[in-house]
């Protein structure tokens, strides 16, 4: 089977810096695959450029066999593609239940019927019930991130780009969040994930990418990510390493 998406030398220049600099890889339907790399190695460029809100300098994206390299974010949606942003942002005075609301009216075009029931059960799926009906802007940080990712779901993704959703999560909170990422990929979508936290990403991806300065420094499962010294060298410097 083709992979869900393929990324062939995508390349990014903000002015003179290059973000993202001849990256290629490709992910697998049905797949968690992690992106991680340094502060500042284009993980959030790369979800933007996917996700249709960045043009890329250079290169090509191919979605479900489609050449989707300088495509819209509305298409993007339309086209099952969704993401969670890495700093949340809710409609703050809404409910929760009205956050989602919306992704499921943006997410589909106008609904047609009821989309009480269809609201309630994702809200239910993300362990939100409980504070279905609180402001958004009241709730806490591991709410929050599951907030994002209730909004996205109510998108009906195909492949959903996750951006740190466990980043401020006590321990507690990141198990769930991770149980709800494996769940969803149980449910057919496909997930790219950047994440800085190594047990999250380790504990959850099929596969890894790991940028660093912009260009891809390795890829492959997570066991030979976590073993190789070159991506121990550029989280943690060259001493830690040897
Ligand atoms: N809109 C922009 N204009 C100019 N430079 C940008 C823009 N967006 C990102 N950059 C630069 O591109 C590089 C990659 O940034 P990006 O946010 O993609 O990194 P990241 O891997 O997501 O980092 P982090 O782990 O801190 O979230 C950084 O040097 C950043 O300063
Ligand atoms: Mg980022």
């Amino acid at each position: 089977m083709p992979p869900l998406l393929s990324v062939e030398r995508l390349t990014k220049y903000f002015a003179g810096l290059a973000a993202l600099k001849d990256v290629s890889f490709e992910v697998e339907e049905g797949q968690i695959c992690g992106l991680i790399g340094p502060n500042g190695a284009g993980k959030t460029t790369l979800f933007s450029i996917i996700a249709g809100s960045v043009s890329p300098s250079s290169g090509t994206i191919t979605y479900s066999g489609k050449d989707v390299t300088r495509w819209k974010s509305f298409q993007a949606v339309r086209a099952g593609v969704a993401r969670t942003h890495q700093i949340t942002r809710p409609f703050r005075s809404m409910t929760t239940r009205q956050n989602v609301e919306i992704g499921l009216h943006f997410g589909r075009g106008p609904a047609s019927g009821s989309t009480w029931g269809e609201v309630a059960e994702i809200l239910e799926g993300v362990g939100l019930g409980r504070v279905a009906d609180r402001p958004a802007a009241s709730l806490c940080v591991g709410d929050q991130k599951r907030l994002e990712l209730a909004r996205t779901l109510a998108a009906k993704p195909k492949l959903l780009l996750c951006d740190e959703v466990c980043s401020g999560l006590t321990e507690t909170e990141m198990n769930e969040v991770l149980d709800l990422l494996r769940r969803i990929r149980g449910r057919g979508t496909t997930i790219l994930y950047v994440e800085h936290n190594m047990r999250a990403i380790m504990s959850t991806c099929d596969q890894v990418v790991v940028l660093n300065f912009g260009e891809k420094l390795t890829e492959g499962p997570p066991l030979k990510i976590q073993n190789d010294p070159a991506v121990i060298e550029a989280y943690l410097g060259k001493t830690a390493a040897d």
